[in-house]
């Protein structure tokens, strides 16, 4: 019988060397004369350890990490493929502390079954979702989503039932579903491992959507800085087609989804749902005023859902188990779990699915295991590019949405970018603008000329020229952009700016200023 190895395909993996891996496996499997079958599978999301292997033994399947194409040899001398010890031997996968506390609902294939085997996904409780979906009627389906407590994981949390409601509800001869891969955000990763790691629970979320509100086609806009997780989910779309899982009378239900993959145009502004419709509909990516909701008038001006990778995908899940199985999970208004996104500057980055309600403390060091550097961690920053900067004043705070709007922060997409002590929060608040000044579509005045001048006051203050005008100058502006801005872009590019005013003054050549 061959031994059975698992070698990561996913770009984190790639970009540390597990393709070489993986063909020094199967040449020195080879030359000693041991049957092995290598599996690319996704990645566990534990990025300091990549490339991860993983041998599958009578008790589980036994961790190697981080492995080079070098240790190949040493690694069959000492007999892995049967689950030797070695140095980079880590013992049982699951029972890697990083992993095994997680609560792993939407990413629970991820890094264990083979992204592209569709047999793979159906022994893993694949399909379960849909096939219970194909004997609810479409109010029944919203009404379980709606139940669960699922609230978009792009950003904005709006609730998933009630969108899809707004979209049943509209008469139309054509809808859609679209699905926002575009994950811009800074420090994010999650709808890439998910697509690169589990493509059919995308496929299969999309298209109890689908059934849900009666479309028939749907797009995937995938950033296009992914070319891995393009290539597999063109080929995952294409192998569920042939086995009637897409395409026409999909498993006998009478109705049909078409789903195509569309490469996005590079801009971060085209994560912004209208803007990304403009882009899809080959316009250029200009933020569209709001009403008509896209649920109403979205794609070519029919009503279209439009949701975040991690929202759909977390739709299977729910449609098997039941809303109360998912909603059982997280506190208040936050139901569920979110897969927190681990980067910067923090020892273990990677990916952590967890119930809402952990705090950003557990986070940094029960999970991240401190800074990379070895020095004071400082500064968060949480949700994104437009999220705030978070104090260690603010680390116990549960990570839920209501107590972080209360905080004035955000949860995103679930993104925590770590600085440690060397950071300088003006120049962090100066970047934030910089990034507006170069992202904003120019549709509206606050942010195409707000976020200009707010780097021009940030330089000043940087100078140390005029310091107190300067920054009541700045106060100004955040306050215009926050209120007058069309879309979130300028709206929230003041959090990353005030918090950073607000938590490190000194930075700022001031002490203890507070916004309004
Ligand atoms: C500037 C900007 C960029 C955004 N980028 C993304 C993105 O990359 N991915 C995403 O899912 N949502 C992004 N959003 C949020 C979307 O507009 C929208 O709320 C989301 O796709 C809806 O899906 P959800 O309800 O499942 O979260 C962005 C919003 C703004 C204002
Ligand atoms: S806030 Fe910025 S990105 Fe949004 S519409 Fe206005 S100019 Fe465009």
């Amino acid at each position: 019988m061959s031994a059975v190895i698992y070698v990561p395909a996913d770009s984190a993996a790639l970009a540390l060397g597990s393709d070489e891996v993986a063909s020094a496996i199967a040449e020195e499997a080879q030359k000693r004369g041991i049957a092995v079958e290598i599996v690319r599978n996704g990645s566990r999301g534990m990025f300091w350890l990549e490339p991860l292997v993983e041998v599958q033994s009578g008790k589980g399947r036994i961790a190697y990490g981080p492995v080079e194409a070098k240790d190949v040899q040493g690694l069959f001398d000492v007999g892995f493929e049967s689950g030797g010890k070695h140095a980079l031997w880590l013992g049982l996968t699951e029972e890697i502390p990083y992993l095994r506390k997680q609560q792993r609902l939407t990413f629970s294939r991820v890094g264990i079954t083979d992204p592209l085997s569709l047999e793979d996904y159906l022994e893993h409780e694949g399909y379960q979702g849909l096939r219970r979906a194909i004997s609810m009627i479409p109010e029944r389906i919203v009404h379980e989503v709606t139940e669960s407590g699922l609230r978009g994981r792009g950003g904005a949390a709006f609730p998933t039932g009630i969108k899809w409601n707004t979209v049943l509800n509209a008469k139309a001869d054509q809808k859609y579903v679209v699905c926002n891969a575009d994950e811009g955000d800074s420090g994010t990763f999650a709808d890439r491992m998910l697509m690169e790691g589990d493509p059919y629970c995308l496929i299969e979320g999309m298209t109890i959507a689908a059934f849900a509100v009666g479309a028939t086609r749907g797009y995937i806009y995938v950033r296009s800085e992914y070319p891995h997780a393009i290539t597999v989910m063109d080929k995952a779309i294409s192998i569920a087609r042939s086995a009637g899982y897409l395409g026409v009378d999909i498993l006998g239900s009478g109705k049909s989804f078409e789903l195509e993959v569309r490469k996005a145009a590079g801009a971060y502004v085209c994560g912004e749902e209208t803007a990304m419709l403009e882009s899809l509909e080959g316009k250029r990516g200009i933020v569209r005023s709001k009403p008509p909701l896209p649920a109403i008038s979205g794609l070519f001006g029919k009503p279209t859902v439009i949701n975040n990778v991690i929202s759909l995908a977390t739709v299977p899940v729910i449609l098997a188990r039941g809303a109360d199985f998912y909603k059982a999970y997280g506190m208040g208004r936050s139901r569920g779990t979110l897969p927190f996104q681990l980067a910067g500057n923090i020892r273990h980055g990677g990916l952590v699915e967890l119930a809402f309600g952990v705090t950003l403390r557990e986070m940094l060091y029960d999970f991240g295991g401190g800074s990379a550097s070895g020095r004071t961690i400082r500064a968060v920053q949480v949700g994104g590019p437009l999220g705030s900067y978070l104090p260690e004043s603010q680390w116990d705070v549960a990570m839920d949405y209501e107590q972080y709007t209360a905080i004035r922060a955000v949860l995103g997409h679930g993104g925590i970018v770590v600085h440690d002590e060397t950071a300088d929060l003006a120049r962090l608040a100066r970047h934030a603008m910089d990034f507006c000044a170069i992202e904003s579509c120019g549709k509206c005045t606050p942010c195409r000329i707000g976020s200009v001048r707010g780097v021009e006051v940030m330089d000043n203050i940087i100078a140390g020229k005029d310091t107190e005008k300067q920054i009541a100058l700045l106060r100004d502006l955040c306050d215009t952009m926050l209120n007058g801005s069309m879309c979130a872009m300028g709206g929230m590019t003041p959090y990353p700016v005030l918090s950073a005013l607000e938590h490190f003054p000194d930075d700022f050549g001031v002490a203890g200023v507070r916004h309004a």
